[in-house]
């Protein structure tokens, strides 16, 4: 065998990786793959953002489900640069609510461009997010932008905005499999939420999540999703 090429010694006194079998993995039949495909896409097809929630209790239990289960996202060299807040203090939603329902007056009414303002009409949003205090569970999630080590200095992590994505998807599919309803909300800007739940300068908040169950009387906006024409290619090159 050749000579490992030499930018495997810059590693060579890290010692050998060490691997596992692949574990829980079941090579399915193709028709139960299709089944479960086909079922999945119904499912998910059905979930919606609502911005009207119950007040009703949801247990602590399913919220952990579904940040466990964000933490399962892949994320670039396995850094896993996501933190979840999870809120049902109501004193505290009460002051989250405040403070973001004073960044979104003046947004809606100084910061949005035109062109952002014509973008939201059909969702019919506004400044005040009832949302905030109705839904039993408000959870923030963080991207941790760097590591600090004990002795302050910073660790980097690589492609934060990329994996903390991943776990938000993987939260908000978490959230709709178990039967409940999330928004994911970005009042902006979001420093307030850093402040208020007194997290590091070296993360940065990305999404609110109020999880809940839907009010009597949740609607949705009227609108429509891609078709699979729509964004879906196959096979596409540009000529050699
Ligand atoms: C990154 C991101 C930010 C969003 N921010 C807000 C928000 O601040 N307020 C809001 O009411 N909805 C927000 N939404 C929800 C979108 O408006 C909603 O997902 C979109 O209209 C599609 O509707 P659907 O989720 O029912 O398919 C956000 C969604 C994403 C993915």
């Amino acid at each position: 065998m050749s000579n490992p090429p030499d930018y495997k010694r810059l590693t060579e006194h890290l010692g050998e990786p060490r691997f596992v079998p692949l574990p829980g993995y079941t090579r399915r039949p193709e028709a139960d793959m299709l089944a479960r495909a086909e079922s999945f896409y119904a499912e998910m097809n059905c979930r919606r953002t609502t911005r009207h929630f119950a007040t009703d209790p949801v247990p602590r239990r399913l919220i952990e489900l579904a940040m466990l289960t964000a933490g399962t996202a892949p994320s670039g060299a396995h850094r896993q640069p996501w933190r979840f807040v999870a809120v049902d203090d109501q004193a505290i939603k009460v002051k989250l609510r405040a403070a973001a329902e004073e960044e979104e007056l003046k947004t809606y009414a100084e910061r949005l461009t035109d062109e952002w303002r014509e973008a939201l009409h059909p969702l019919g949003t506004d400044h005040i997010k009832e949302h905030m205090t109705d839904a039993p569970w408000l959870v923030v999630l963080f991207a941790e932008k760097f590591g600090v080590r004990p002795d302050g200095s910073h660790r980097k992590n690589y492609y934060v905005d990329e994996s903390v994505g991943i776990a938000a998807g993987l939260f908000i599919t978490a959230i709709h499999h178990m039967g409940l309803v999330t928004l994911p909300h970005t009042p902006n800007p979001m420093g307030f939420l850093r402040e208020t739940l007194g997290r590091g300068t070296n993360e940065k908040p990305v999404i609110v999540f109020p999880v809940g169950y839907p009010a009597a009387n949740a609607r949705v906006p009227d609108i429509a999703r891609f078709s699979g024409a729509q964004f879906i290619q196959w096979n596409v090159a540009s000529p050699a």
